[in-house]
């Protein structure tokens, strides 16, 4: 892969004097291990965070009072988070600028313009200014927890959920390229072996995958008004109907003299992974985080897996698949078209 290695100048997250004995108390007695990038994460309520970004999730698990008009993007890490962060608002806030050249995402990196709680909003900050930090209207906001994580007044107000995983295989290859795009201070990244390993455990920051996946699954099953589960292979294969489904799903459907004036195929081309990779900002731009917004655009191919994983790795990756899904009635697709490697958890 030709993109260069970003420096991360921050020191590894760990305990801060500043947090108060409670959070410091919650850290020291939750087990702990390594991420891909060599990180401590602590396993906390189920799954495995980074202490500083537990914080962020646990403040805006106590502070955030959404409005019933907000939206959140909820996804799995490397599963398409940055390409529906651009599709949904396109598709939300599409007549708030002028022409398609005025477009904010021509200027705008997508995690600029919707913008993480816990990475963003709320990592530095345990009470910020939602009010003035959003340009747009209506807020949409974005997060990799869990559905369980989600405060309540997400869960008990009108706003909507927007859902998207992908095959293991690919997030896991995803995942490891971008962990070692990221060199982080005194961290050792792992083996692509040692990765493999941990990720089958659910060692990984927001793992385990299946728990999170089957999380907003059965919500959505339960109330598909609120939550829009979507996996990236759906998208990849036919983008103008799922954006079609977005924009109903939203409450914003797209009128007759929208469709007829090609709205729909422009949201998918300004939107698409050959478009935003060549825009400056996501070319040379830096997220908050000091993670160049480069590495959030790879290859962005369904099935890369099979170029990376070993015939052993796939075949434990499978059975993991059957025993996690089994009985869910949920599909993932490991390739784009169905074929025989397709896993079908059938009921
Ligand atoms: P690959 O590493 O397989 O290329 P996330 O945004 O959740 O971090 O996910 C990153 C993955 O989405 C990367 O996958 C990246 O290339 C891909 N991606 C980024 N922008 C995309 C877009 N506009 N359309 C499709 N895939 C995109």
């Amino acid at each position: 892969m030709s993109m260069e290695k970003a420096e991360i100048v921050s020191k590894p997250d760990d305990l801060e004097e500043s947090w108060d004995d409670e959070f410091q108390k919650l850290l020291q007695t939750s087990p702990k291990d390594r991420s891909l990038a060599g990180l401590d994460l602590y396993f906390y309520q189920g799954f495995w965070f980074k202490s500083r970004v537990l914080k962020a999730v646990i403040s805006f698990q106590e502070h955030l009072r959404p409005f019933d008009s907000d939206v959140i993007i909820a996804t799995v890490p490397k599963c398409g988070t940055t390409w529906l962060k651009a599709l949904t608002f396109s598709v939300l806030c599409r007549n708030q600028f002028a022409s398609d050249e005025n477009h904010p995402l021509l200027t705008f990196g997508p995690h600029q313009l919707v913008r993480f709680l816990e990475y963003d909003l709320y990592y530095n900050n345990p009470s910020p200014d939602l009010e003035n930090d959003c340009v747009y209207r209506p807020r949409i906001f974005s997060t990799h927890v869990p559905y369980s994580f989600l405060p309540t007044s997400i869960k008990d107000s009108g706003c909507k959920i927007v859902f998207a995983c992908r095959n293991p295989m690919d997030m896991f290859i995803s995942l490891w390229f971008f962990q070692n795009n990221i060199i982080v201070e005194n961290a050792v990244p792992l083996s692509l072996d040692e990765a493999f390993d941990k990720f089958c455990h659910g060692i990984y920051e927001f793992g385990p995958f299946f728990d999170q996946v089957l999380g907003y699954w059965k919500a959505c099953q339960e109330n598909p008004d609120k939550i829009l589960f979507l996996q990236y292979e759906d998208l990849k294969e036919d983008i103008n109907s799922h954006i079609r489904n977005l924009a109903v799903f939203l409450g914003v459907p797209f009128t007759e003299e929208e469709e007829e004036q090609g709205v729909v195929e422009e949201i998918a081309k300004i939107c698409s992974f050959e478009s935003l990779k060549e825009v400056e900002m996501n070319k040379k731009g830096m997220h908050a985080s000091g993670i160049p917004n480069s590495v959030f655009f790879r290859k962005a191919k369904v099935g890369d897996w099979s170029n990376y994983l070993t015939p052993s790795m796939v075949e434990r990756l499978e059975k993991l698949i059957q025993e996690k899904l089994g009985d869910s009635g949920l599909t993932l697709k490991l390739t784009c078209k169905a074929t025989s490697k397709d896993h079908i958890a059938s009921a």
